[in-house]
């Protein structure tokens, strides 16, 4: 089995690390083949609550698509494969019932940009550097990077980004609003995980149905999003964990969810 991509668990959370340190975690064919089957294998798993994201060594969360394997891809249909995968890796990740968190340990550029942006919540160490520098190399974000992050920060800022193709530093990212917040690079997983374990106390029920509230709500008119809200609202009350975390609060102790 391929070691491109590592698994660990720490109680209800997997911990997924793209492990290609000599490109800087680059992801060609083989390695997204082999996260799409670390992700598949921890979706399917009833006891992991939460995934999160993070890069191998010190200096990489994922430099981007692997350049040279892109540049020997000459020819639509071998392009297509590569563009194929990565767009239905990183779509099963955005669509995922269970909250995903990137902790960014280092560059993520292009491809590693795009794939933060398909992922729910976003930590950046202090030395994390992320950006859509496609456009140096003649190209465009590709990996849904153009049309995610443009949902995500305001158009002239995804512009500025995308037109120069420069890095900008964590603190930056944080105040457009492309990732949540900037911890010191040496406590980056430990308070990535202490936020973890904070969803995973809550009711996966609740999180997916909200997540499916959110994702389907993004590309819907208001009025509508409103009424799918309140219909799945209204699902929500019906369910134990609702009535649990209700009385929860009433006896004045912590509620303990089950998924049903
Ligand atoms: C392949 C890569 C790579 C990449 C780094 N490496 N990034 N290999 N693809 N994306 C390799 C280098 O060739 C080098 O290999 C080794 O990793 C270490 O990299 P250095 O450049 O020596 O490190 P450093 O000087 O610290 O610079 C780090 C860096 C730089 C700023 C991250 O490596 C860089 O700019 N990388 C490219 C980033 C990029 O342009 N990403 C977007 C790719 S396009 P050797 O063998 O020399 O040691 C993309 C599109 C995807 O993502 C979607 C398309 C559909």
């Amino acid at each position: 089995m391929s070691d491109a991509v590592l698994t660990e668990r720490r109680g209800a959370i997997a911990v997924l690390t793209i492990n290609r340190p000599k490109t800087l975690n680059a992801l060609d064919v083989p390695t997204l083949g082999a996260l799409d089957a670390a992700f598949a294998a921890v979706e399917a798993d009833p006891s992991v609550r939460v995934i999160v994201f993070t890069g191998a060594g010190d200096k990489s969360f994922v430099a981007g698509g692997d350049i040279a394997d892109m540049n020997k891809r000459q020819g639509l249909a071998h392009y297509v494969e590569f563009a194929e995968v990565i767009h239905r890796v990183f779509r099963r990740i955005e669509t995922c019932d269970k909250p995903t968190i990137a902790a960014v340990n280092g560059w993520a550029l292009g491809g590693g940009t795009e794939l933060m942006l398909s992922i729910d919540v976003r930590f950046l160490a202090d030395t994390a550097r992320v950006g859509l520098p496609e456009i140096k190399l003649g190209l465009f974000p590709g990996a849904g990077g153009t049309q995610r992050i443009l949902r995500q920060v305001p158009l002239c800022r995804a512009k500025e980004l995308m037109f120069a193709g420069e890095h900008i530093d964590a603190a930056t990212a944080v105040s457009i609003g492309l990732a949540n917040r900037v911890v010191p690079k040496d406590k980056l997983m430990a308070e990535t995980l202490a936020y973890a374990e904070s969803v995973a106390e809550k009711s996966p029920l609740i999180l997916k149905l909200m997540k499916r509230v959110l994702l389907a709500g993004a590309e819907m008119p208001l009025a509508a999003a409103l009424q799918h809200e309140q219909a799945m609202a209204s699902l929500v009350f019906d369910t134990k964990d609702a009535h649990e975390g209700c009385t929860a609060f009433v006896e004045k102790r912590k509620a303990s969810f089950t998924g049903t």
